[in-house]
């Protein structure tokens, strides 16, 4: 079998793919209805929408950039609501549009972790 002459990847097999976004976000917006707690009792809906809006607003969306994504139950309820970025796979915990707007300035705009947002490491479900 031949090699398709275009596929670039087998020419540089250590190299590693470039990444479609630089920054994923994913938001949980689950809502349980059989009483209890979840991330969408919590305004989740309202943050994700918030980071969708800032993002955009400060240039910072698309291709090579970020993507902020909805997703069902991360796991870690207990610190709920939670969002996620990837690469990094840097757990937050917000509460308020000022929270997210610090988020987008900090760690989608520059880089730079918001400490004081880290999901305690040991709250899971
Ligand atoms: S309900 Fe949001 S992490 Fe489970």
């Amino acid at each position: 079998m031949s090699e398709h002459p275009t596929d670039s990847s087998r020419a540089t097999p250590d190299a590693a793919p470039a990444s479609y976004y630089q920054r994923h976000v994913f938001f949980c917006l689950n809502e349980r209805s059989n009483g209890e707690d979840s991330c969408a009792h919590h305004r989740a809906q309202e943050g994700f929408e918030r980071c969708k809006a800032q993002v955009k607003a400060a240039g910072l969306a698309g291709p090579g950039q970020v993507r902020v994504n909805k997703a069902g139950c991360l796991d870690r309820c207990a610190g709920g609501p939670v969002a996620v970025v990837y690469p990094e796979a840097v757990w937050y915990t917000y509460v308020d549009a000022s929270d997210i707007d610090e988020i987008v300035a900090s760690h989608l705009k520059n880089g730079q972790v918001v400490e004081r947002l880290l999901t305690p490491a040991h709250l899971g479900r």
